[in-house]
């Protein structure tokens, strides 16, 4: 397996400063040597560039909306260029507001390539927000809105087609807060969303079995990862913590079961903050748990 990483140094789309150190936490925490050590042939691509982070408030419903539109055009362009290339992308964020720039190019590879998607939304929060509805201005909180057609004409267009996904394509695990308005369009667009009610019921493997489902042979796989899916007890290291998300124990089941797909065709690491982390455990254990996702396990598998 050819991996490419692409780091995405930016706190733009975000509500707490940070989050632009994620990929060098990432890389001091072993990332590279760690999947090599697993057999992957891994190219770290080094960081795009992009606009500062001007720290305005919100413009019509949206902060920073231009940067934001730089930085995931750029965003685009990179992952785009890797899955051309036969390699899996990880994007190394940066806020989630940057889902937009690289699911954009999963979904363009996917057309080109005749494949069917399927996308797996691990986070603590919907991101289903557009600008009417949205508390913060803040475009982290937007990004698959704006992949299903609901967002700025130059953000929704940044892959060639609008909208990019349909919402039926998007799986959402480990959800806990939601905003008022958010939660009506969630459920007026018919949105699959295994919240953490639904987890603590029916338990991670049920859930997992059931987001997993649709998956065929034909079918490219796209993980975004937000780091704040993970309880903040294991995870402090987030600009957005809600209290009572994944265990570790939950959080490694979730990846080895996607593992065990074979599908997953490219991944995003998103909203990790250095500056609000302790030790830089919370970038060792997204490590730890991409080396699960990369089929770490602790015996031979059949
Ligand atoms: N729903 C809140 C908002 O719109 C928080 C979004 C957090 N998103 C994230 N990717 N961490 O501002
Ligand atoms: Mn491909
Ligand atoms: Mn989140
Ligand atoms: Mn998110």
């Amino acid at each position: 397996r050819k991996v490419s990483l692409i780091g995405a140094p930016t706190d733009i789309g975000a509500g707490a400063r940070g989050a632009s150190m994620g990929p060098e936490a990432m890389r001091v925490a072993g990332l590279g040597a760690t999947l090599e050590d697993h057999g992957v042939d891994v190219v770290d691509r080094g960081n795009l560039s992009g606009p500062s982070n001007p720290w305005q408030p919100p413009v019509a419903g949206y902060r920073h909306l231009p940067e934001v539109v730089a930085w995931n055009q750029s965003v685009h362009d990179a992952v785009y260029a890797e899955l051309q290339d036969g390699r899996m992308p990880i994007l190394l964020g940066g806020d989630h507001c940057l889902g937009i720039g690289s699911i954009s190019a999963v979904a363009r590879h996917c057309r080109d390539t005749g494949k069917k998607l399927r996308i797996l939304w691990l986070d603590a929060h919907a991101d289903f927000n557009t600008s009417t509805l949205t508390p913060s201005g803040n475009i982290h909180g937007m990004p698959v809105a704006c992949l299903a057609g609901h967002g700025p004409q130059e953000l929704i267009e940044i892959g060639g087609k609008v909208p990019a996904i349909s919402p039926k394509w998007v799986r959402q695990i480990g959800i806990r807060s939601v905003d008022a308005g958010e939660k009506r369009f969630v459920h007026e667009q018919e949105l699959e969303v295994f919240d953490m009610r639904y987890i603590d019921e029916m338990g991670m493997r049920h859930t997992m079995e059931l987001a997993l489902a649709t998956l065929d042979a034909n079918t490219h796989l796209h993980v975004s990862f937000d780091v704040d899916f993970l309880d903040p007890d294991i995870a402090p290291g987030v600009g957005t913590t809600v209290p009572g998300g994944p265990t570790y124990r939950e959080a490694q089941l979730c990846m080895e079961m996607i593992a065990d797909t074979g599908r997953m065709g490219s991944l995003d690491v998103m909203e990790l903050n250095p500056a609000l982390d302790v030790r830089n455990k919370t970038a060792e254990l997204a490590v730890d748990l991409i080396e699960s996702l990369f089929g770490k396990s602790t015996l031979m598998r059949k």
